[in-house]
């Protein structure tokens, strides 16, 4: 038995991932995917470091590409909470794809989800969408080649792809995927199909297979193994997956998570509040300072260096310098404490202006020109 579960819905215990690709039977990311990529765009570090670590059928959807069959880009958020960095890590990826493929994009939004697993009522998760949307147009997506679905509204376009996946997923299969039981909601049931049809969505507008991309964290492939499953039967392509790891939270444990403040960084932290959520941060260190320029510290357990490593140090020789010195104990947790709280500060200042800028444009952005 492993120590740990990963589904959508939820991460208990310690994230072995390379366990769970063999779990879930996706591929690893490898040099041959690389140097693909590399052949589009000097490759993103979350690749190179292996955070988007695990796919399926990358490289049909580049043979499409490459034979002139544009694909289509989707990823999506359940609005559950504020935005925090662990949903923004993806995000900046999701932009890489984009930029470096120069191709349409749909965000779903799914208040319906959220609803559904949480308690929150549909004017609770409507709000956060708003809210979410706003961040996730801070991320600087093509305004004009980017819709956000917004699943409450867009349910018109949605349910006729929906139904079709629903009526080909039965209970059986439903249950071993998600594991439901007699407790669950029947909305939570059917749920999973309203995930699926933004990847189909294309391909039934346009009347042809148009490829579609799904890069996400690795906790969403049980939607997208099922959304896959049924696709051929559909006249629908398969869509391709680039999936990564979670960002860690800052005790160390796998997730950042919206209902845990302490261990997750909003994007609507004041600077005080990082300074003091990064001080109290995991990092492995030893009790004294002397013990710690004696012994060294060990970037491999720190979560201050892992976030370095996901997001906020894309320059190798400068993170491998953190980690020399850290190891020398040249360095001690105080000091690459400030340095990240520094950097993730000026992050977060320019991702409000940002966010201001994205209330001007956000109603041109809504699939179907639904009123926020
Ligand atoms: N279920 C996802 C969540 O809870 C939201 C989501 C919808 C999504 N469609 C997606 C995530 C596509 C990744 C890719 O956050």
């Amino acid at each position: 038995m492993s120590k740990f579960s990963v589904t959508p819905w939820g991460i208990v215990g310690k994230i072995d991932y390379v366990e769970l690709q063999e779990k879930f039977g996706t591929f690893p990311v490898g040099s041959i995917l690389f140097r693909r990529f590399a052949r589009y765009n000097k490759l993103h570090p979350m690749l190179r470091r292996g955070i988007f670590y695990s796919c399926r059928d990358v490289d049909t959807l580049l043979d499409k590409y490459d034979a002139g069959n544009k694909f289509l880009l989707y990823t999506g958020r359940g609005p559950s909470g504020d935005t925090h960095l662990g949903h923004i890590m993806p995000w900046l990826f999701n932009k890489w794809i984009q930029d470096t493929f120069k191709i349409p994009m749909y965000f779903q939004i799914t208040d319906d989800e959220k609803f559904l697993f949480k308690n929150l009522t549909l004017h609770d998760t409507r709000k956060m969408a708003y809210e979410n949307a706003l961040d996730f147009i801070a991320i600087g997506f093509d305004t004009k080649n980017t819709k956000i679905i917004l699943n409450t509204e867009c349910v018109k376009t949605l349910y006729p792809i929906a139904l079709k996946v629903a009526k080909k997923i039965t209970f059986s299969t439903a249950k071993a995927v998600f594991g439901f039981e007699n407790s669950n909601n029947i909305g939570q049931i059917f749920y999973t199909a309203m995930q699926a049809a933004p990847a189909f969505l294309a391909s039934e507008i346009e009347e042809r297979e148009v490829p579609c991309l799904i890069p996400c964290g690795i906790d969403q492939d049980p939607h997208f193994r099922a959304a896959r499953d049924v696709a051929s039967i559909l006249g629908y392509p398969k869509p391709s997956m680039l999936y990564c790891k979670m960002l860690p939270g800052l005790n160390g444990m796998s997730k950042m998570s919206s209902s845990e403040d302490n261990i997750t960084i909003y994007m609507t932290d004041s600077p005080n509040a990082v300074s003091k959520k990064i001080g109290k941060a995991f990092t492995g260190g030893c009790v004294s300072i002397k013990e710690q320029r004696q012994k060294g510290g060990n970037p491999g357990s720190c979560v201050i260096f892992q976030y370095n490593y996901y997001m906020f140090e894309y320059d190798d020789s400068k993170l491998e310098e953190i980690a020399r010195r850290c190891k020398n104990g040249d360095i001690l947790c105080g000091e690459c404490k400030a340095i990240l709280s520094e950097k993730i500060n000026i992050f977060l200042d320019r991702h409000m202006a940002k966010r201001e800028k994205a209330k001007e444009v956000i109603d041109s952005m809504a699939f179907g020109d639904f009123k926020w």
